[in-house]
Formats: structure tokens, sequence, C-alpha cells
């Protein structure tokens, strides 16, 4: 382990399952801060409990819909204010809805793009101007493959994430001379309960794991502070051969 993360201050986004509590347990293992949110309390509380378990006083959180500009700022001022400052945000809050054009309503449209999207940028908007007062950052997008493949049924959840990529590298353009790193990481299948019930999918070992993706944004923290891996594609490695 370095100590590159030690004593810096994270935000997760959606820190309260699947790929975000991966990513929360690992920015704690390596000594940093991290405040969670989540929209439903019961189970942003259960991960607080089990993150507390091995960093009890680094870690904290609260409910939070970051569809909502006013959430966003609550999120990221209370991280600040619990923890000193802020140096890295990860923002991976995201919802899939995935049905044809004709089936798609205005409600999961507004919900994918609004999620996906709004949320990424209302997050930033607070985020940077803290990073700023620390003389940099690192930003961290969690979108998806289906950020550069278009599928039939994704349309909503294709819009938002190839927007999420050009928002991205627009803004890493932005900040870059700040000392903002910012990359945006493209996951394919990873075993969580993305865009399902919690608990309801069974478990697939050929998928990526929270734990994988959490273990790149780890690596990109800990790239020179001159180098940016700005974009990052992510696959299983022996997916099911397609017949
Ligand atoms: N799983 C995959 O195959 C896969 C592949 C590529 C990319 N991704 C991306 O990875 C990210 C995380 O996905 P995941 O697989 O970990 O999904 P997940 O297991 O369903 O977890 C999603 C997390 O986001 C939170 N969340 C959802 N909507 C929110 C909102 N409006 N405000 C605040 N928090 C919200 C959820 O908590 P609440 O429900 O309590 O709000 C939960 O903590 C997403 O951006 C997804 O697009 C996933």
């Amino acid at each position: 382990m370095t100590t590159v993360l030690k004593d810096k201050v994270a935000v997760v986004t959606g820190g309260s399952r699947g790929i975000g509590f991966s990513v929360a347990q690992a920015l704690l293992a390596e000594g940093a801060s991290v405040f969670i949110c989540g929209r439903d309390p019961k189970v942003l509380q259960e991960a607080l409990d089990k993150l507390r378990i091995a960093s009890p006083a680094n870690v904290d959180g609260s409910a939070a819909d970051v569809r909502n500009y006013e959430d966003c700022r609550k999120v990221v001022r209370a991280a600040a204010e619990r923890f000193g400052g802020l140096d890295i945000l990860v923002n991976n809050a995201g919802v899939g809805v995935f049905k044809p054009i004709d089936q798609l309503s205005v409600e999961d449209w507004d919900t994918t793009i609004q999620t996906n999207l709004s949320g990424v940028f209302y997050c930033c908007r607070e985020a940077i101007p803290l990073m700023r007062k620390r003389g940099g950052g690192y930003i961290f997008n969690i979108s998806s493959l289906a950020g550069v493949n278009p599928m039939a049924t994704g349309s909503a959840y294709n819009a938002s994430k190839f927007g999420l990529n050009g928002f991205s590298e627009a803004m890493m353009q932005d900040v870059r001379y700040d000392g903002i790193r910012v990359s945006y990481l493209m996951p394919g299948s990873v075993d969580t309960d993305f865009a399902a019930a919690p608990g309801s999918k069974p478990r697939q070992a050929w998928k990526l794991t929270g734990e994988d993706v959490a273990k790149a944004v780890i690596d990109l923290y800990k790239f020179p502070p001159t180098a940016l891996a700005s974009r990052i594609e992510m696959r299983p490695s022996q997916p099911p051969r397609k017949k």
C-alpha cells in the first residue's frame, strides 16, 4: 500500500451498494475518508455499518437523490465539513431502464438522464470549487461500455452514458490546469444488482466485480500526477461465447 490516498477525502455517490460500495471500501482501505450517499436510507445505514467495522472514524454518509441539485449540494458540503475538504468525487450512482423505444415512458427517460447525467453535473459543480481550494483533485465518472456501444432497448441508457463520456472529456479540459484530473471508466457487465431489485439477480462468476472497478479507480489515482488515463474500457476476460 502506498500513502498517496491517506487522509484524502472522497465522496462516492451510490456508495450504498454494488460498485460504489466496493469503491468506498477500497478508498477506506487506502486510508482515505469517504462520504457515501444513496436514496434508500435503510440500505445506506447498512452500508455505513459495514464500512465502519474496518474504519469507524473515516466514513459517513447521508440519504440523497442525485437527481435533485439541492441533495447533491448537501452531500458534497457535508463531506467537506465532516472531513475538512474534498479531494475525490466518484460519480457512480446510476440506473438502467432497458425497453424498446415504443415502450419507454417519459418517466423512464427522465429518471435515466437525470440520474446518470444531470446528477453527475450537479455533484461536479459543487465539488470543483472545493477541489480548487485544495490545489487539485480527482473526479471519476462511472460510465459504461454502453457509452460507446448502442444496443436495442438501450436508448435512454445509451444516451445517458454517451452523454456522460462527452461531458467527462469536456470537463477534463476545463479543469486540468487546476490540478483536477478527470477519468471516466466504462465497465462491461459487472456482477451487481444493477437494473434489478436488490438481491434478485443470480451471481455470475464470469462478470467483472465491483472490486475490479474499484481497483481501477485506485490504480488511476496512483498514476503520477503528470499522467492522466482519461478513458478506461474494462470488460470481462471471458464472457460466455456467442452461439
Ligand atoms: N452493473 C453493471 O453491469 C454496470 C456496467 C457498467 C456500468 N455500470 C454503472 O455503474 C454504476 C453503478 O452500478 P451498479 O452496478 O453498482 O448498480 P447498483 O448495484 O444498482 O447500485 C446503484 C447505486 O446507486 C444508487 N442510486 C441509484 N439511483 C440513485 C439516485 N438517484 N441518487 C442517489 N443514489 C442512487 C443506489 O442506491 P439507491 O437505490 O438506494 O438509491 C446504489 O447505491 C452505474 O452508474 C452504472 O450505470 C454498471
